[in-house]
């Protein structure tokens, strides 16, 4: 504090200090985003609530690393990159790039942002496999598995198709039924077909090396119920530990986008080896540029701190398959795994449909990124249940509380104090402001434990105190009152007072807002430790607005632009969403125009899909046999007015798996969605199955 008195000193017994002074050594992470998509708001979520605890901690005095990565190997990167004309290391490169430009939008503050495809990566990949090798702890088994003998190729669960075991269904994935929820071998499913190429695969057998896990069954369930998870958590994983641990499958066969296991030929390292080491390896790159000790961190007695933040559905590579690999492989293990539960939108989850999968790019075109980190830091609690959002209350939250309670203290305040030139008053002994400081410790530990949403209901409590003291003493009366002008000071003084804590107690959540405040404040830096201190005599800089409502149209027109037009009900739309979103704005060379197979259809059938709010079930006439594709113009078109009419579809779009069965194709329609659609039709004279050139 420039001139500052300390609280303790002006006016209040208590001395004991509420924030942490032992400084501690913590290296954090949040989960590698895959790099075959784009960041939404399920990775903004994680990234928020990992960062504000990060910045916690660092204003609390605590060394505290940040780092993350792309996870970029597996097959679906391959095929990815494959389907766009490009190659893997091309591919990754180009997201990277705009991963990180998403996240530097959204303020997270890592320090650094690597990829799994380094050298660093490759070089702990491979010391743990030969470590845990050396100690035994590698199997070879054969493994039997679908091949797609025109692609060459082992086909994982997603990209085989077929029918369900139990219920028969059509068109379920090769590892359960989103129909009627069976689990099953992909080898079980009825008619399977590869997904790549429409081949029908064969059981082939290949050696594959295994992670021995099921001899570290005492170690994790000593190592789960050691305060390194939630209890929710650790009980869901003593019912796996009950129920028995599998070896681990860690290799995968030629052709892969990965490592190659060292002293093997055509064998990679499975995506989920080497990603958690990704963590290591982006600290390690972290490490060598700033000549931190790596080893210092990792080492088995290690004193510094590893957090982890990830979603809830990978629970099991962090909390059963890292640490045991760490351990056998003779690293520390972390200090402490922070799981949390899925987004859902009014109870929902997010849907294209409904313009509530928004991407971090879309929500930035016409918002503001500490909107969403507070409306977020609402929601967050150490639980793993889901975070429901609603972008009415969104609005409405945001508005309130920052505008309408925090922002709107330094406003009433901020104009009588330069009318005085500038200048606080000399003291400010008023309670409120003691009380506040005394919840420093309270708020600190809500923090600590995530409990970030307790916190503000904290907060915006204090918010409204210093509100109704102001509108109470009502400065804008005295300062009409001749000789009152002291008065009017010292009102102000203590609100500017109460202003400077609550954005220091917001300042983890919103760190454009502080260092707005602390420029017009005139102050260093928020620190947790200056909530011990006063601002008094002391002159502060001219109010500027340091933040604005937002508007309803802007949130309009980001759902708008979220929204997709058709297609939008499969079942793996955050996926496709997320490639959609790669190919964004590229060109297309002729050559990638001629790929398309367009060709006059007739519609022979027409039917509604039950639960489907958009798709008709179309039956087409493509001249060599039937095809059936499911279109979203049921907004448009009756079932019964396009049946026996000429369309034009594309016939050699892979199959794709939607909720309500496989869709062969795609009918072309323009328009700009939902009733204004219209289906393209030849002029007379066409037939099915003609070539649209
Ligand atoms: O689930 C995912 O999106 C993974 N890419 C997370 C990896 S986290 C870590 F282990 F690398
Ligand atoms: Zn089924």
């Amino acid at each position: 504090m420039a001139k500052g008195t300390s609280i303790t000193d002006a006016s209040t017994h208590m001395s004991e200090s509420h924030y942490q002074t032992d400084s501690r050594r913590i290296l954090v992470t949040s989960a590698l985003p895959n790099a075959n998509g784009s960041i939404h708001l399920g990775h903004l979520l994680e990234h928020i609530q990992t960062d504000i605890w990060v910045r916690f901690q660092r204003m609390c005095g605590n060394e505290c690393i940040y780092v993350c990565a792309d996870d970029t190997h597996g097959a679906a990167t391959m095929l990815r990159a494959e389907e766009l004309g490009t190659t893997p290391e091309e591919l990754i490169d180009d997201v990277r790039l705009e991963h990180e430009q998403d996240f530097k939008d959204f303020l997270i503050s890592h320090d650094n942002y690597y990829s799994t495809h380094s050298e660093e990566n490759r070089e702990y990949s491979s010391l743990i496999y030969e470590r845990l090798k050396s100690a035994g702890k590698i199997l070879t088994r054969e493994v039997e598995q679908l091949y797609d003998p025109e692609r060459e190729i082992f086909l994982a669960d997603r990209f085989i198709v077929g029918g369900c075991p139990r219920c028969k269904s059509e068109g379920q994935y090769g590892d359960n039924c989103e129909v009627c929820g069976a689990t099953y071998d992909a080898t079980d499913l009825i008619n399977p077909v590869s997904k790549l190429s429409g081949a029908v695969p064969v059981l082939r057998s290949s050696a594959h090396f295994f992670f021995a896990l099921s001899e570290f069954k005492d170690f994790l369930k000593s190592w789960t119920r050691s305060g390194t998870l939630h209890d929710q958590v650790a009980n869901k994983l003593a019912e796996w530990l009950d129920e028995g641990l599998q070896d681990w499958d860690i290799s995968r066969d030629a052709p892969y986008f990965g490592f190659e296991i060292p002293g093997e030929t055509a064998k990679f390292f499975y995506v989920w080896l080497d990603a958690p080491i990704g963590y290591m390896a982006s600290f390690k790159r972290y490490c060598e540029t700033t000549g931190i000790n790596f080893d210092e961190w990792w080492q088995p007695d290690s004193s510094c701190e590893i957090h982890h933040f990830i979603g809830k559905d990978i629970i099991n590579f962090h909390a059963l398959f890292w640490p045991a690999m760490l351990e056998a492989a003779g690293f520390r293990t972390p200090t402490r795994i922070h799981a949390h539960g899925f987004i859902t939108v009014d109870g929902q989850k997010m849907s294209k449909s409904r313009g509530t999968f928004i991407n971090a790019r879309t929500y930035l075109d016409h918002l503001g990124p500490e909107y969403l980190r507070y409306y977020f830091a609402t929601k967050l609690s150490d639980s793993i249940d889901d975070l429901d959002i609603n972008l009415e209350d969104f609005v409405q939250r945001v508005n309130s509380d920052l505008v309408g309670k925090v922002v709107n203290i330094a406003s009433r305040c901020a104009g009588f104090v330069k009318k005085q030139g500038g200048h606080l008053a000399a003291s400010c002994d008023n309670p409120m402001i003691v009380g506040f400081r005394a919840q420093a410790a309270e708020i600190a530990q809500a923090y600590e434990e995530g409990n970030v949403g307790k916190a503000i209901r904290q907060i915006m409590a204090m918010a409204d105190q210093a509100n109704q003291f102001i509108a109470d003493k009502a400065p804008w009366q005295m300062a009409k009152e001749e000789g009152r002008d002291a008065e009017v000071l010292s009102v102000c003084t203590d609100g500017i007072n109460a202003f400077r804590m609550l954005v220091t107690y917001l300042k983890p959540i919103l760190p454009t807002l502080a260092e707005k405040s602390e420029a017009f404040l005139n102050v260093s830096p928020l620190l947790w430790s200056d909530l011990d201190e006063l601002l008094v005599d002391h002159d502060i800089n001219k109010f500027k607005p340091l933040m604005s409502r937002i508007e309803q149209k802007d949130v309009d027109a980001m759902v708008e632009a979220g929204k997709s037009s058709i297609d939008n009900e499969t079942s793996t739309e955050a996926a496709d969403q997320a490639m959609d979103n790669t190919a964004e704005n590229n060109t297309i060379e002729f050559d990638d125009f001629a790929k398309l197979d367009l060709r006059i259809a007739k519609i022979e059938k027409a039917e509604h899909v039950e639960g489907a709010d958009k798709l008709l079930k179309l039956t087409l006439d493509i001249g060599t046999g039937q095809r059936q594709v499911f279109a979203g113009i049921k907004a448009a078109y009756q079932p019964d007015d396009i049946v026996g009419r000429l369309t034009v579809m594309v016939t050699n779009l892979a199959p794709r798996k939607m909720r309500f069965g496989v869709s062969e194709g795609m009918v072309l329609a323009a328009g700009p969605g939902g009733q204004d659609l219209f289906l393209l039709s030849p002029d007379s004279g066409a037939e099915p199955g003609m070539e649209v050139k």
